[in-house]
């Protein structure tokens, strides 16, 4: 496996690849790796030939009063996962690399990031499109993996490569769970065992939801209404948002006549999950 941590060697060594007729898959990361991770890397690794996997907490995507300094990080650790997992590269550029002093070029989408989490967390998804951006330019993949937990972003990356006329294929990854339904996560480290239930609030109320319209609710209000009394009954959450909306535009949906996502973050005392998943109203229910 190899280890680039300079952008001008990685776009050497991407062109190397390219001119050799193979094609790059691409797993941007921000590191401590977890199965969910894992699961990206061997979509990728379906996809393309040599397999680039980034490792970058980028801080454009973090606000202010957002865990930057203490992400959870363990670089020894993500390396020999990645070995594990046959990675070809590993991409670790640092901050000054990627963000030179007097850096001023942003992409922001316009939009999408006006919805769930992009109301709680301003300019995080500017700080995702610009970083994603710069990491294409530099790896110049001609896949690149992406998981659906994050189901806005993406969305944003979608929306981003098909404005601005990326050629690259973005692959979706389904959400992996453990065994009790949570959504695998690098925050879950920071959970505690006492805090566990709160965090399963979030899939029993994506549960709940998808089996309540499944059965004929369209009320959307009464649905998100009544999932909330649940996660509020667990004295450490704080919801931030949940929202039933058109997986497209991520515009509110009043009324579910067709397939629906229902997203939502909560807060677990610092630790700030998110969680989605795809409302399908079972039209031969009677
Ligand atoms: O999903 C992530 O881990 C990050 O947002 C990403 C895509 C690596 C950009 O920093």
């Amino acid at each position: 496996m190899e280890i680039i941590d300079n952008v001008k060697d990685m776009q050497l060594r991407a062109d190397e690849i390219r001119s050799f007729g193979k094609t790059i898959a691409f797993v941007p990361t921000m590191g401590f790796l977890h199965k969910g991770h894992l699961s990206l890397i061997e979509k990728g690794k379906k996809a393309g030939d040599i397999l680039v996997l980034s490792i970058f907490v980028n801080p454009a995507q973090f606000g202010p009063n957002e865990d930057f300094d203490s992400y959870p990080k363990n670089i020894a650790r993500d390396l020999e996962l990645a070995e594990k997992q046959c990675v070809d590269i590993v991409f670790t550029p640092d901050k000054e690399s990627l963000y030179q002093k007097n850096y001023q070029t942003y992409v922001d989408v316009n939009d999408l990031p006006n919805h769930l989490c992009g109301l709680c967390r301003p300019g995080f998804f500017k700080g995702v499109a610009t970083v994603v951006t710069k990491l294409f330019n530099i790896v110049k993949p001609h896949y690149a993996v992406f998981g659906e937990k994050d189901y806005q972003q993406l969305a944003v990356i979608r929306q981003m490569v098909k404005d601005l006329d990326f050629d690259i294929k973005i692959i979706g990854s389904p959400t992996l769970r453990e065994e009790d339904g949570l959504a695998m996560s690098s925050r879950n480290a920071y959970l505690t065992k006492e805090q566990r239930p709160a965090a399963l609030s979030l899939y029993n109320a994506l549960v709940k939801a998808r089996d309540i319209v499944k059965k004929g609710e369209k009320n959307a209000s009464k649905i998100i209404n009544s999932v909330s009394m649940d996660i509020k009954k667990y004295k450490d959450t704080q919801i931030d948002y949940i929202s039933i909306c058109d997986p497209y535009t991520l515009e509110d949906v009043d009324i579910i006549e067709e397939s629906v996502v229902m997203a939502l973050a909560v807060k677990v005392k610092t630790t700030r999950l998110i969680d989605n998943m795809v409302l399908t109203p079972d039209l031969n229910y009677i």
